[in-house]
């Protein structure tokens, strides 16, 4: 098993020793079980792990909709773990989710346009009109047109909703986006065009990503790093390069293996790779 401590010194996020327990009628189950990763500013970390193994309860946790048993979750110098709501209030708008389901977590009732207000008005936008006007731009910037504004979530397709949360996370300028799943559930095309968006978003503000992803061309196209779980533990963690070249785990494994898949998204190199392990998982990763 490769190092899953703490291991970048310039860490803008740093999770340590983090365990999340549900509360049950037979007691509480623990769903994320000591779990520790760190990612740089402006790195993006995706998290894989099979279905069950407590992907979504750790993204909650590190933007806070869960409170974590016990454990560290450093976000640039401050521990999210263990601050009450009224001092998180602040951070809030720093740290950002996107989420799995893009259609339940949008409010049916509200056109785009609003939704996508409604986090600048938190923020303090206090004048409609400029919240209004900053939200199209936002909506324009996730490539929907003008005439989305005014439409509600049931009159989008699940690609334009998904580009809907994005723009309502990207709102309030966060430093730390958690994307859970947030491309699954479209098709590839879709997906690709989704992914280019974040990496573009990426370059222009140095903003830091955790994604939870099972697609590997997904994994290998967003992530710098990755943590591979189950039941709730890292079981294998590193740049995604060196993870996916040699991975120790039958999960990563059977990752790797997908690789070879050629519908694989568009099986492009992994990001900031390792020059040999790069080349090596390019030639695998494509076919050639
Ligand atoms: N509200 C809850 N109460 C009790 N147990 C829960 C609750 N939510 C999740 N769990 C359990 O916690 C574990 C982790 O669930 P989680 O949703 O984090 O998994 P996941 O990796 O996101 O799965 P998927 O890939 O299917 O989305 C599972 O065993 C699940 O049954
Ligand atoms: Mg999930």
């Amino acid at each position: 098993m490769s190092q899953p401590t703490a291991a970048h010194q310039d860490a803008f996020l740093t999770v340590e020793g983090l365990v999340v327990d549900y509360p049950t009628p037979a007691g509480p189950v623990r769903a994320v079980d000591h779990v520790a990763f760190s990612v740089p500013r402006g790195g993006s970390l995706a998290v894989v792990g099979e279905s069950g193994c407590g992907k979504s309860t750790l993204a909650r946790a590190i933007v806070r909709l869960l409170k974590p048993a016990s454990g560290r979750i450093v976000l640039d110098g401050t521990d999210l773990a263990t601050l009450t709501e009224r001092r998180l209030r602040p951070l809030r708008r720093r740290v950002q989710m996107v989420f799995q389901d893009p259609y339940g977590s949008l409010d049916p009732h509200l056109t785009a346009e609003e939704i996508v207000a409604e986090p600048l008005r938190l923020a303090g936008v206090k004048d409609k009109a400029e919240r209004h006007r900053r939200a199209g731009e936002l909506l324009d910037r996730v490539g929907l047109p003008s005439s989305a504004l005014h439409r509600r979530p049931a009159e989008f397709s699940g690609g334009q909703r998904q580009r809907i949360g994005i723009a309502r996370a990207l709102a309030s300028e966060p430093d730390l986006l958690v994307c859970d799943e947030a491309t699954s559930a479209l098709d590839v095309s879709v997906q690709a065009q989704v992914l280019d968006l974040l990496r573009e978003l990426q370059t222009e503000t140095g903003i830091t990503y955790i994604v939870i992803a099972h697609h590997l061309g997904v994994v290998r196209e967003i992530s710098t790093d990755i943590v591979v779980l189950k039941a709730g533990r890292v079981v294998e963690s590193g740049p995604t390069a060196a993870v996916l070249a040699s991975p120790t785990d039958p999960y990563t494994r059977a990752l790797r293996r997908a690789a070879l898949d050629p519908t694989a998204i568009r099986g492009l190199k992994p990001r900031a790779a390792a020059a040999p392990t790069a080349a090596a998982l390019s030639s695998e990763g494509t076919g050639t």
